[in-house]
């Protein structure tokens, strides 16, 4: 590893977790530990913990958690040697660099300055002969030649070397071009991946270019071509224009499917306008968002698989506390064409007249029936009393609660026994599946990570059980004698504990932020494990735990569920949220 680890004992001894947190989160104090609103996932009731004694914050709603250095890696989407020179620059502590990791930072800023020229070539090209024709196809498309100047939007050349041959030129290595997505290789050549395209650059929030979307100048396909996952860019955490958007006055975002759309919105004055990148929202964007505003007004286009799309989008957005309104188009596709058409003071009243949610996804069911028959009038009752059933406020079920009555021709008490049915049923289903889950712990107790699985159950309890407990009291893993981290069912907690046990026969500090080689999903599940076991340390517990993983390892043996709960109640599990 790169840096000494006495060196990262004292940083982490010297930057108290809370402390850290504290800088971006409000945290209260509740027993032994702090609670506040997770920054990673957008919430609107504290799920996100911190605690101070075992130097670790874990999040029980998105299950992201780690140490001081995790946590400015996730926050500010640093690198781990970056993390730990924020964390050192904080605690006035002077870093001792090494060689490796010094080159590796420097990589991803060649990669920035990379992008940026590239970026710069592909705008200048757009004004030589050779982009006359792409200019043409932005004069027909109504790109002004400011907005165009403000986006860098550019052009990709028809050649197979035009970009290969500058970056070059420049002094970029091929590696480089390759690590940047910026060209394809054929029999160990390189060649240039965007050609004949409308360049649209990816500006992430603190300014850097990361990537780019290329668009055709026809109508061949693929339609759009765009930059793939690369050591500075990630689609599924960025927005296209969000580097403009988080400057705008207008208080709230507008969130739209294309990047022209985008582009035509900043040039009409709504300069709050925002563009997934050719995916569908994640609940990272969302996040991202709820970073920057309360408020987002879907805009999605208006053809089935925009309106799909932006159903989708409703309750991830909720979810990360941002009051959603949606505006509907008619006569337009998208918010470029209709801007075109009808002008920025006609897209202005469909803003304002924009519907919030509910009223949007009851003229979504309105939209499915046809109520002058009666039995479909019926159906369109049901589903929307299922949908007002799920509102929180009794304010709220009740005026849309009327609303569908007169719609649907009904008195509001009629109505009101519907909604309160429809309510019933969704608490009845939901009992249902939580008594499901609890009587089968083997299927619950799985971890939630996609990548981590427990085959022996028992075992793989008895395994966190060891590694929750020695993290809070090494002193224990001496009582683990002949316990080796071969003896683990789970080849992760194997390698946790053979860290731990080799820190602690070195004196050094044992605690879960200085584990090494962990990625992300790993360490957030270690925090969870750690995080979860409350109460006092137990001496017997631990014993037991390590008699059977011992046990395990011999036999390969799966008891009986009645067995997992035992042990489950002997480690004392906290379910988490207050
Ligand atoms: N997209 C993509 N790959 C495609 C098609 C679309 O990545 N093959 C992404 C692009 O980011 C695009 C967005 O999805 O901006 C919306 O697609 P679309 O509406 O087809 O493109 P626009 O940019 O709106 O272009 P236009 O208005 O010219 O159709
Ligand atoms: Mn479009």
């Amino acid at each position: 590893m790169a840096f000494p680890p006495s060196f990262i004992d004292e940083l982490v001894a010297r930057n108290p977790i809370e402390d850290v947190v504290g800088q971006y989160v409000n945290l209260k104090r509740s027993g032994g530990n702090m609670f506040g609103l997770c920054p990673f996932h957008g919430e609107k009731t504290a799920s996100f913990s911190v605690a101070p004694d075992k130097g670790i914050y874990y999040c029980f709603g998105c299950h992201k958690g780690g140490g001081a250095i995790n946590f400015m890696m996730e926050i500010e989407g640093l690198s781990y040697p970056d993390a730990v020179r924020a964390l050192a620059k904080r605690a006035g502590m002077a870093v001792p660099e090494d060689e490796q990791y010094q080159s590796r930072y420097r990589a991803q800023e060649r990669l920035w300055a990379l992008m940026k020229e590239a970026g710069r070539f592909f705008h200048q090209q757009l004004y030589s002969p050779v982009g006359a024709e792409c200019l043409a196809y932005v004069n027909k498309r109504g790109l002004s030649k400011s907005i165009v100047t403000h986006f860098g939007i550019g052009f990709a050349p028809n050649s197979w070397n035009a970009l290969v041959d500058a970056m070059r030129k420049k002094g970029y290595t091929d590696q480089e071009l390759k690590d940047a997505d910026l060209v394809g290789e054929k029999n160990g050549r390189i060649y240039d991946r965007f050609r004949n395209r409308l360049m649209f650059p990816i500006i992430d929030v603190r300014g850097n270019v990361i990537g780019f979307g290329g668009r055709v100048l026809d109508d061949s396909t693929p339609k759009y071509l765009n930059t793939s996952e690369t050591m500075i860019f990630n689609k599924r955490k960025n927005l296209f224009g969000l580097n403009f958007a988080k400057k705008s006055k207008l208080g709230y975002l507008i969130l739209v499917e294309g990047n022209i759309d985008v582009v035509a919105l900043h040039q009409y004055g709504f300069d709050c306008a925002v563009a997934s990148l050719g995916t569908s929202l994640t609940e990272e964007h969302a996040a991202l968002l709820s970073r920057y505003t309360e408020k987002v007004v879907l805009t999605y286009d208006s053809d089935e698989a925009g309106q799909r799309a932006a159903q989708r989008a409703i309750p991830m957005l909720e979810k990360a506390g941002i009051q959603v309104k949606v505006l509907q188009m008619k006569d337009a596709k998208d918010p470029d064409e209709f801007l075109k058409k009808f002008g920025a003071d006609r897209f202005k009243l469909l803003l304002e007249d924009s519907a919030n949610r509910v009223e949007y996804q009851l003229n979504a069911i309105l939209k499915k029936y046809n109520i002058t028959e009666d039995d479909q009038r019926i159906a369109f009752i049901h589903e929307a009393a299922e949908l007002i059933s799920t509102l929180g406020s009794a304010v709220q079920r009740e005026v849309y609660g009327n609303r569908v009555a007169e719609a649907g021709k009904i008195t509001p008490e009629a109505m009101k026994l519907e909604i309160g049915k429809a309510y019933k049923r969704r608490i009845a289903r939901e009992k249902k599946r939580q008594e499901k889950i609890d009587l089968e712990p083997v299927k619950a107790l799985q971890p939630k990570s996609r990548t981590i699985r427990y085959d022996n159950m028992k075992s793989a309890m008895a395994e966190e059980g060891i590694i929750a407990l020695a993290m809070r009291e090494p002193a224990l893993l001496d009582s683990a004698k002949g316990l080796t981290d071969e003896n683990f069912s789970v080849p992760l907690l194997g390698r946790v504990y053979g860290q731990m046990l080799a820190r602690h026969h070195q004196a050094l500090e044992v605690s879960l932020a200085v584990l090494e080689d962990l990625n992300p999903e790993e360490m957030s599940h270690i925090a969870g494990i750690c995080q979860r076991q409350q109460g006092p340390v137990n001496e017997e517990a631990f014993r037991d735990c390590v008699r059977i993983v011992m046990g395990a390892a011999q036999k390969k043996n799966v008891e009986s569920d009645d067995d997992l709960l035992a042990l489950r109640n002997k480690l004392k599990e906290s379910k988490g949220t207050k």
